[in-house]
């Protein structure tokens, strides 16, 4: 089946290299806003009986990536396309995947169902916040994650500990372990608003070790922050190295990371975060991967080796 991309707006620079990986033609589309703001999408080019990948991220500004990613299923559907997989390499709003107080939403479901609804069949997603999102999807969602990629990026040494910044980073600090076959550590973190967290306690032997923080997502680097300064407070040594697959960069994130002593910080091109980053983060090109995983779609191949899980 003839394969062929397009791309959203979210993050054109990932669409392209995706699109060389794969030497796949694009779909020339047309996104614009009426002078209302609603949002106006077009495909230029026929797309009856292909295989058609959306490329993407539900990155800021979340609502307007989401409804692209939502009218381009139905212009796609209805022009004919045989097969429809959205690849969302960043799936935003997935921090709501539970009501943490009562009359909340659950907005990780709602956006599930949406995608749902608007045709696509597939969703290819790279390190969700939590794997059991996929719950919500009733359409198949291939899970991949970039932790492979960011342990080989890494320079360790054998002083290092493996730090999950919170309880929920346990079983991504444990992918690393698998990976790097170093000690973990635990940070017990409550937050107090969007951008401000506190930090309870440090569970793990972290005394004169070099920390390696793992994070599925950068924000406001608040996290990050509170981190880094409880394992100082705890005796840590002050050589810190800090590991995500999402690199956000929100708000005051770039200034608090640029104040710590961070030494090694890598991140992935799954979002666009511009050009205003910290001077040393390095960054993992996920194209390959998710190149990879688009031609064994297109082919009906298996994608074990590159899920997840694996
Ligand atoms: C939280 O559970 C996530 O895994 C991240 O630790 C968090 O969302 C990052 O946000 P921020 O950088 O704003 O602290």
């Amino acid at each position: 089946m003839t394969l062929t991309l397009i791309a959203g707006s979210a993050n054109v620079p990932l669409a392209t290299s995706i699109a060389q990986e794969l030497g796949a033609k694009f779909c020339k589309r047309t996104l614009a806003r009426f002078p209302d703001s609603e949002l106006h999408v077009e495909l230029e080019d026929s797309i009856r009986g292909d295989d058609v990948y959306v490329i993407q991220p539900t990155s800021l500004p979340v609502d307007e990536h989401v409804m692209e990613l939502l009218f381009l299923a139905d212009a796609c559907w209805r022009a004919g396309a045989a097969r429809l997989t959205a690849v969302v390499p960043y799936l935003g709003y997935a921090r709501q995947d539970r009501r943490a107080s009562g009359r909340e939403p659950v907005g990780a479901s709602v956006i599930a169902g949406l995608i749902e609804a608007a045709g696509y069949a597939r969703v290819v997603a790279i390190d969700l916040h939590a794997p059991e999102i996929e719950g919500f999807f009733r359409i198949p969602l291939e899970h991949l994650s970039a932790a492979r990629l960011l342990a080989e990026a890494l320079r360790t040494t054998s002083d290092m500990v493996i730090v999950a910044p919170d309880l929920g980073a346990v079983k991504l600090a444990e992918r690393y372990q698998s990976f790097l076959h170093l000690p973990v550590a635990v940070l017990h973190k409550t937050r107090v608003s969007g951008s401000e967290v506190s930090l309870q306690s440090v569970i793990g032997d972290v005394r004169d070790r070099s920390p390696l923080i793992v994070d599925d997502m950068i924000s406001t680097g608040a996290t990050i922050e509170a981190a880094v300064k409880g394992l100082l407070a705890a005796g840590c040594k002050p050589n810190m190295s800090v590991v995500t697959t999402h690199a956000l960069f929100v708000g005051p994130a770039v200034s608090r990371l640029r104040a710590l002593p961070i030494q090694q910080l890598i991140g992935t091109n799954s979002v666009d975060a511009g050009s205003d980053v910290p001077a040393h983060l390095q960054v993992v090109n996920l194209a390959p991967m998710i190149g990879d995983t688009i031609a064994r779609l297109n082919r009906d191949q298996s994608l074990e080796p590159l899920l997840s899980h694996a």
